[in-house]
């Protein structure tokens, strides 16, 4: 399944800015990017390169066409005998708030590795020059790790006689880097340090959830991701406890509503609960997590229209970033107690499939009737829900699922939802997401909306009376299922979970979104 090579980045606080130019600057100059198709990026302020500019700078400088690149792109490559260099700058000439310029530095990790990935370089160093805070260097490398990855599923075919580098010209997908240094101030404590390696394992999970996400409704089934969730899992570190309960079992312990929606899919539904305990000296679970997994959401008999279905491979996002998680946290060994759990299911047609109109009971025992087989993901969810926090009673609830298209329509496509009842978590949530530019946004839950989900036969309606407000009616159905002392926020990602175009370091299709602000908000815990 693999589409993409995993790459090594690593951070070099060793090698500073200068003694690159040093070796630019003797004509004899070897730069140390010793490998075959290395370059090294050296990323400086404008200021600096005016007040002092360095004597291979100069000599480019008397090129003209060298300066108009640069001054409209920011960058421009300098060839320097085996070796290339590509310059990029930062503008500091305006007052700029510390968050712009992380931001810009964002952009620019963007831009020259999507320049390297171009002209196919395998292996860069990033010199970052002393100009940057820690705080820029590592939404710097965050960025650049984010942008170094395509989803690829082309072949390439050559004759027989094609040479190695024929091959390497011909390849119609961008070469990604294979080895990424991260030459950073040698200012930079070892703290510091550890936290910039933070920012690479968390972009490396993103990476990871992207290839799950991406895969095809018929390859990536509901076995499909009980695989991938063992590989993460089993037999690693701190994992205290894998769990599941497949198919009819759902139904014999009472998760009707899972249950209904899986059950007439080829590949039984099931939910898989993985326990990671970073904390041993506590027996609290400070965190449960659970994702919508729906491998594919055909709508059932309220079957999606053609226009609408063709990516619904992607409705498994909110269990992808559940399990990017995962790994991140297994990596990184972080010291907190998590329960996950993975609602896996595929919302498929056949004779047995649930209806519209059909009540049925939950776990919880709330009856539910059936308004729209479409709203499946809320009725997986709820179950998942109530088993979860009966079984570890957490402290903080969170569930992510690409919930609602009219998440979209309130936010677009690079904004998450998220409702919450205990402001004070979901402030913290909220600014875990902002330190790696995954922006989410509060949406409410009031009592109209709790209205419209009620219903006059059973206890609730899985699709409500009204088509406005849809994300936040969506998300008073599943309150219905929160226990009482459980702090909760719902995280409807409907929207960055999957994009038709690139956005900053995301590209088009599965993002990976959710997995770093999950492990943003569990590292600073
Ligand atoms: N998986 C969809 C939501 C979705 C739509 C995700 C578009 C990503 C892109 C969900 O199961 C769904 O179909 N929701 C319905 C609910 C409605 C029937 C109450 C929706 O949003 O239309
Ligand atoms: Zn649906
Ligand atoms: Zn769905």
């Amino acid at each position: 399944m693999k589409a993409y090579k995993s790459f090594k980045a690593v951070v070099n606080s060793k090698t500073p800015l200068a003694s690159v130019f040093e070796v630019l600057d003797s004509s004899s100059g070897q730069v140390q990017s010793e490998q075959k198709q290395g370059s090294i990026v050296a990323v400086m302020t404008q200021k600096e390169l005016e007040s002092d500019p360095p004597e291979w700078y100069k000599r480019s400088a008397e090129n003209d066409s060298f300066l108009a690149d640069l001054k409209k792109t920011k960058s421009a490559w300098i060839y320097h005998g085996n070796n290339r260099i590509l310059l990029a700058t930062h503008d500091d000439s305006k007052e700029t708030t510390a968050e712009k310029k992380s931001k810009a530095l964002r952009s620019i990790a963007v831009k020259t590795t999507q320049a390297l990935n171009a002209k196919k370089v395998t292996h860069a160093a990033f010199h970052i020059s002393e100009e940057f805070d820690a705080d820029n260097i590592n939404q710097f490398v965050n960025a650049s790790v984010l942008t170094n990855y395509k989803y690829n599923k082309k072949e390439d075919v050559f004759s027989p006689d094609t040479t190695e580098e024929e091959k390497l010209e011909k390849t119609v997908h961008p070469q990604l880097l294979e080895n990424i240094q991260f030459c950073t101030p040698q200012s930079l404590s070892e703290s510091q340090l550890s936290e910039t390696e933070f920012y690479i394992t968390a972009a490396k999970s993103a990476l990871f959830g992207r290839d799950i996400i991406n895969v095809r409704g018929s390859e990536a089934d509901p076995d499909f991701m009980e695989e991938q969730i063992r590989n993460v899992a089993e037999g690693k570190n701190n994992i205290t406890d894998i769990h599941m309960i497949k198919g009819q079992e759902l139904q014999q312990q009472g998760l009707n509503l899972f249950y209904n929606v899986g059950k007439s899919a080829q590949s039984d539904p099931r939910l898989v609960s993985v326990y990671y305990k970073g904390n041993p000296e506590s027996d609290q679970t400070d965190y449960a997590i659970i994702g919508k997994g729906l491998t594919y959401d055909t709508g059932g008999l309220n079957l999606k229209p053609t226009g609408y279905m063709e990516d619904m491979y992607m409705d498994k996002g909110g269990a992808v970033a559940a399990l990017g998680a995962l790994k991140g946290a297994i990596e990184l060994e972080l010291p907190v107690n998590v329960a996950f759990t993975f609602g896996i299911a595929e919302n498929a047609i056949d004779s047995k499939s649930y209806k519209p109109g059909d009540i049925l009971t939950s776990l919880k025992g709330l009856t539910v009737n059936v308004g729209n087989t479409d709203a499946e993901g809320r009725l997986v969810l709820a179950d998942s829900m109530t088993w979860t926090q009966r079984k570890f009673n957490p402290n903080h609830m969170i569930d992510l699922a690409t919930l609602t298209g009219a998440v979209m329509v309130a936010l677009g496509n690079n904004i998450a939802g998220i409702f919450t009842n205990d402001d004070e978590f979901m402030s913290k949530f909220k600014i875990a997401g902002d330190s790696v530019y995954e922006n989410h946004w509060h949406l409410p839950i009031n009592d109209d909306h709790r209205e419209i989900m009620k219903h006059d036969i059973a206890n609730l309606s899985n699709s409500g009376k009204s088509r406005y407000a849809g994300s936040s009616t969506a998300a008073a159905f599943l309150e219905n299922f929160v226990e009482k002392d459980t702090k909760w926020v719902h995280c409807d990602l409907a929207g960055p979970a999957y994009l038709d175009k690139p956005f900053e370091a995301m590209p088009a299709h599965g993002t990976g979104f959710g997995i770093q602000t999950l492990l943003k908000m569990l590292k600073d815990h």
